[in-house]
């Protein structure tokens, strides 16, 4: 199979509207989308998908960020698409995430206790790997 990352639009990105326009710039880039799924994330998923952060200061408020609102989960493809959207995505704090970035363009520090950031990617193949295993098991 070609190289795939696990991109998730997050509850504030599909509050504000901004699903469309984040598929938008995957495809703009020349990335392929293999699946898109609407979501509601369970405890029992987000606790598997954020094991490396539990036991952070601000892994309780992520958790339950991520269930304020469904999630739109994505499955992108392509040769270098897992640093490449990493680099579409821009920094975590979307303050510091340069412009041309999703973060960068779209996102701001809204003074909550998460860094409200529109997007995950995953960090390598092995997270991707793992990740798309989680939410979209029927993938394989
Ligand atoms: P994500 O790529 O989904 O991985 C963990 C998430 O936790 C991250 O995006 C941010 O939403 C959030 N996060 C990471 N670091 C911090 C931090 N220092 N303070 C608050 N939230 C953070």
């Amino acid at each position: 199979v070609a190289e795939r990352t696990l991109v998730l639009v997050k509850p504030d990105g599909v509050r504000r509207g901004l699903s469309g326009e984040i598929l938008r710039r995957i495809e703009a880039k020349g990335y392929t989308l293999r699946a898109v799924q609407l979501k509601d994330a369970t405890t029992e998923l987000l606790a598997a998908h954020y094991a490396e952060h539990e036991g952070k200061p601000f892994y309780a408020p992520l958790v339950e960020f991520m269930m304020s609102g469904p999630v739109l989960a994505v499955v992108a493809e392509g040769q270098g698409v897992v640093p490449g959207f990493r680099s579409l995505a821009g920094a975590t704090n979307p303050t510091d995430a340069a412009p041309g970035t999703i973060r960068g363009d779209l996102g701001r520090d809204w003074g909550t206790k998460v860094q409200q950031n529109l997007v995950h990617g995953s960090d390598s193949p092995e997270s991707a790997a793992r990740e798309i295993a989680l939410w979209f098991p029927e993938l394989g």
